[in-house]
C-alpha cells in the first residue's frame, strides 16, 4: 500500500514534470503512469477504463468559441491515454461536434466513437443512423447502441447488418434508470450483445445485484454512464474535505477521482463516461484510471461519505 511519504514523493515529482514540461499541460501524471485498460470480452480488445459524455456538455454552436474549449477537452482526452466518445443523435448538436472535432489533426484515428439509435421502425431507423454517419464524419464507427431500448428489436437488426457490413465495429444497448435494469437483463438474456451501458454510481448501486454480475459472467462489456448523476453527488460532498486515507491510499486527489474509481472498483466496469465541457475536469477525470482502486472496505467507506 502506498505511505503518504510516496504519495509526496510523486507529487513533487510531477510537480516538477509540470514545470519542466508545460506542453504536456495538465495531464503530466500520463508520463509517469499508464492509464488502466480493460479488455471488451467480445473482441479482446482493450479499452481505456475513463471515456467522455456528450449529453448537453457538447450540444453547443459549431463555431470557434463554443468549439475552442471542447477541442481542448478532446485533447486532453487523447494525450492522456483515452479514447472513448459518447454521443447520441438526440443530444442536439453533440454529433456534429464530436464530428467536426474528430475530421481535425487525424483525431478520428485516436477515438473509439460511441452512438446510439432512438428511433421506431426500420425506415426511421436507418435514416438517423445515416444521419450520425453523416454528422461524425466517418464511415466506420466502433459503437453503436440502441438507445435507452427503444423498439430494441428492429433497432438491433440493422445494427447486426451494419456489423456484418464492417460499418459498426460493436453493438449493445443502453438505459439510464433503476427502473429498467431487469428489461435489460432480458434483452441481455436473448440477443447476443458486445455491450451493455447503464448507469451506476455511489449514489446509485442497484446494478450491483444483478446486471454487473450478470455482464461478468456472459463476457459483455459495459459502459457506465451518469457517473456523477449530472453533477448532484457533488452537492453531497460540498461542506466535506477529502479524507487524506483517499489520497494516500488510493493516490484521489479530488471527489471526481474518488467517485470513478470506487465506479471502476467493480471488475465488470469496462470504461465509464463522465460528461464535461471542461479541459480541466477531463485532465482530473482521467487521473481516477491511474493507481490503485478501492476494496471492499474502502469502497464501503467511500459510500459513506455520500450517504
Ligand atoms: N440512456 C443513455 O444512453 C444515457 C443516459 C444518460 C447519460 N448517458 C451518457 O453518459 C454520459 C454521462 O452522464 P451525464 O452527462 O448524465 O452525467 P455525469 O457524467 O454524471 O455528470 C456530468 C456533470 O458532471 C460535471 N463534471 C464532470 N467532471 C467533473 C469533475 N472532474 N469535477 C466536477 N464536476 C465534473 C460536468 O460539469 P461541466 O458541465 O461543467 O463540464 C457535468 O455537469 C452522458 O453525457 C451520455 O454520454 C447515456
Amino acid at each position: 500500500m502506498p505511505t503518504r511519504r510516496r504519495f509526496l514523493q510523486h507529487s513533487a515529482c510531477l510537480a516538477a514534470i509540470t514545470a519542466l514540461a508545460p506542453w504536456l499541460g495538465s495531464s503530466p501524471a500520463f508520463a509517469l503512469n499508464s492509464l488502466m485498460q480493460r479488455k471488451i470480452p467480445s473482441s479482446g480488445e482493450l479499452l481505456p477504463v475513463i471515456g467522455l459524455g456528450t449529453s448537453r456538455t457538447h450540444d453547443v454552436a459549431l463555431d470557434e468559441e463554443h468549439l475552442g474549449p471542447l477541442r481542448e477537452v478532446l485533447r486532453t482526452l487523447v494525450n492522456g491515454g483515452a479514447s472513448l466518445i459518447d454521443t447520441a443523435p438526440s443530444y442536439g448538436r453533440a454529433e456534429a461536434v464530436c464530428g467536426a472535432l474528430a475530421a481535425e489533426d487525424m483525431m478520428r484515428k485516436r477515438l473509439f466513437l460511441a452512438s446510439k439509435v432512438s428511433s421506431s421502425g426500420r425506415e426511421a431507423g436507418q435514416r438517423q443512423i445515416a444521419a450520425s454517419f453523416a454528422a461524425l464524419q466517418t464511415e466506420r464507427i466502433d459503437l453503436m447502441q440502441v438507445h435507452n431500448l427503444q423498439d430494441t428489436e428492429t433497432q438491433l437488426r440493422l445494427l447486426r447488418k451494419l456489423k456484418e457490413q464492417g460499418k459498426v465495429r460493436y453493438i449493445g444497448v443502453t438505459h439510464y434508470l433503476d427502473s429498467a435494469h431487469e428489461h435489460l437483463l432480458q434483452v441481455l438474456r436473448r440477443e447476443p450483445l458486445d455491450f451493455v451501458q447503464f448507469n451506476y454510481s455511489v449514489g446509485e448501486r442497484n446494478a450491483e445485484r444483478e446486471l454487473l454480475p450478470f455482464c461478468a459472467d456472459k463476457g459483455i462489456a459495459v459502459l457506465i454512464n451518469r457517473p456523477f448523476q449530472r453533477a448532484a453527488l457533488f452537492d453531497k460532498v460540498r461542506d466535506k474535505d477529502l479524507p487524506d486515507w483517499a489520497m494516500i491510499e488510493l493516490g484521489a486527489s479530488s471527489w471526481a477521482q474518488l467517485m470513478l474509481k470506487f465506479i471502476l472498483a467493480n471488475p465488470a466496469v469496462t470504461a465509464v463516461i463522465p460528461a464535461t465541457s471542461n479541459p480541466r475536469y477531463m485532465a482530473d477525470n482521467l487521473k481516477a484510471g491511474l493507481g490503485e482502486l478501492p476494496d471492499a472496505r474502502q469502497r464501503q467507506r467511500i459510500v459513506e461519505l455520500f450517504a
